[in-house]
């Protein structure tokens, strides 16, 4: 398959960093961490807004997995790019299975933070020089992971690499997967330099792993709360995606008469409101965050609006109740404007419980009882926001690790997370990379 080299990142603009190591880091892994993040902070950042749009299969995506490939080689470890453009960097025989497995994502949402994905991939990196540092001798295979297109934020779908993988997305769908511009996933991998004939489940490749484990920035603030640096997952909560088509007729915007319009913005705004109120009422979430209006123009009624729902609930009973609700206000609205619509989901994932063995495990490697001198208290926390690790939770033994955000902000360039505490998420992976892969 061919793997396209790609370059470095470009400019050296600050922005959402962890400050240069000058005071010194606290522990072997900070200087590499920082390292690191200063090589990656520039890829696909924009300077007017100081964001990411680190979307699957461009430019900045092959420049992130440049870096990626590079971070490998420096270290010595194998190099691979899966069936599905995911790339590896193994220690340690990959085909002798029960692998260890960490690592993330690199792309973004559009706009996003620095830590969301990256925060893991580099951490990943990080702790695996602490652990050489420690002269720890490995057990079992280690690998760090990232994931493609996680974000979903060129094709739509969240966690395609991951899905694929796992066989929750089928090539058929996978083809059809179309972005914005109408270029369809095969063909966008193809122009980065991938090869899509191959996409298609992995289960070969997964049934070689026996625990993956994922570091992310925590995108709330229970951690802030509690006052802890690094806490340990326990669900994910169920969430989807749906396209809601309201399509009513074009027409000039001083002429015509307001009894005469059919315009679907109305619907459309009425239904955001619904939206909010039904999530309200069940105690989940409920956001409208993309639309697309054609024709687009100040001076015309919309001939259509297309906007995207995402909805996710502690439990599947509660989210059902709160897209039923709104798509039943969206259809009376619609009627009563004389608008069309269409109400498709995009995509579902189900509540996810992470392994409750590896969990435990999880706890007591990084808890009181695991024998070290340690005061770090890992509170186990639930999260609305979904990851590969949820994905791969249906074929593998899972587990994460959050790191403390203390404004809790995520998809936004707003996302922080203090430069300690990253260094306390990279001692923490270290220590659960230990426990699980080394004797
Ligand atoms: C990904 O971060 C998501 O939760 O949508
Ligand atoms: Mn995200
Ligand atoms: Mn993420």
């Amino acid at each position: 398959m061919t793997q396209p080299d790609g370059g470095r990142g470009g400019d050296s603009l600050a922005g959402a960093e962890v400050s240069p190591p000058s005071a010194g880091p606290a522990v072997p892994s900070g200087a590499s961490f920082q390292e690191m993040w200063r090589e990656l902070r520039p890829i696909g950042r924009r300077p007017d807004s100081g964001g990411y749009r680190r979307f699957a299969w461009t430019g900045a995506d092959v420049e992130c997995r440049a870096w990626f490939k590079a971070q490998a080689e420096a270290r010595g470890l194998a190099y691979e790019v899966d069936r599905n453009g995911n790339q590896w960097a193994w220690l340690g025989d990959p085909g002798a299975g029960d692998a260890v497995v960490t690592g993330s994502h690199l792309d973004s949402v559009p706009d996003g933070g620095a830590f969301d994905g990256p925060l893991g991939v580099v951490s990943s990196f990080a702790a695996l020089d602490e652990l050489r540092a420690r002269h720890v001798t490995f057990a079992r295979p280690l690998a760090i992971v990232n994931f493609g297109d996680e974000e979903g934020a060129r094709f739509g779908l969240a966690c395609v690499g991951s899905r694929l993988a796992a066989g929750q997305l089928t090539v058929e769908q996978a083809h059809r997967l179309t972005d914005g511009d109408g270029v369809t996933l095969p063909r966008a991998m193809e122009a980065a330099g991938y090869d899509p004939e191959a996409i298609g489940p992995d289960p070969e490749r997964l049934g070689r792993i026996g625990a993956f484990v994922e570091l992310h920035v925590e995108q709330g603030r229970a951690l802030d709360l509690s006052g802890d640096r690094v806490g340990i997952a326990s669900a994910i909560w169920p969430h989807g995606r749906w396209r809601f088509d309201f399509r009513g007729e074009a027409n000039h915007a001083g002429t015509t008469r307001l009894v005469d319009r059919r315009d679907p913005m109305l619907s459309y705004a009425e239904t955001v409101l619904a939206a909010r109120r039904e999530a309200q009422l069940a105690g989940a979430v409920a956001t409208f965050g993309k639309i697309v209006v054609e024709p687009n123009g100040v001076n015309a009624i919309p001939s259509l609006v297309r906007g995207w729902l995402d909805s996710r609930a502690a439990d599947q009973e509660s989210l059902d109740t709160v897209v039923g609700g709104v798509e039943r206000a969206a259809r009376e609205y619609a009627a009563a404007h004389g608008v069309d619509l269409d109400v498709v989901r995009e995509s579902f994932t189900p509540v996810v419980e992470f392994d409750h063995a590896l969990r435990d495990e999880l706890a007591r490697i990084l808890g009181k009882d695991s024998g070290k001198d340690t005061d770090l208290k890992v509170p186990v926390l639930g999260t609305g926001a979904g990851h590969d690790a949820g994905i791969l939770s249906g074929s593998i033994p899972t587990a994460m690790l959050f790191v403390r955000n203390p404004t809790g902000v995520s998809h936004s360039p707003a996302e922080y997370a203090a430069e300690d505490d990253c260094v306390a998420g990279v001692t923490a992976l270290a220590d659960v990379l230990e426990g699980l892969a080394c004797t």
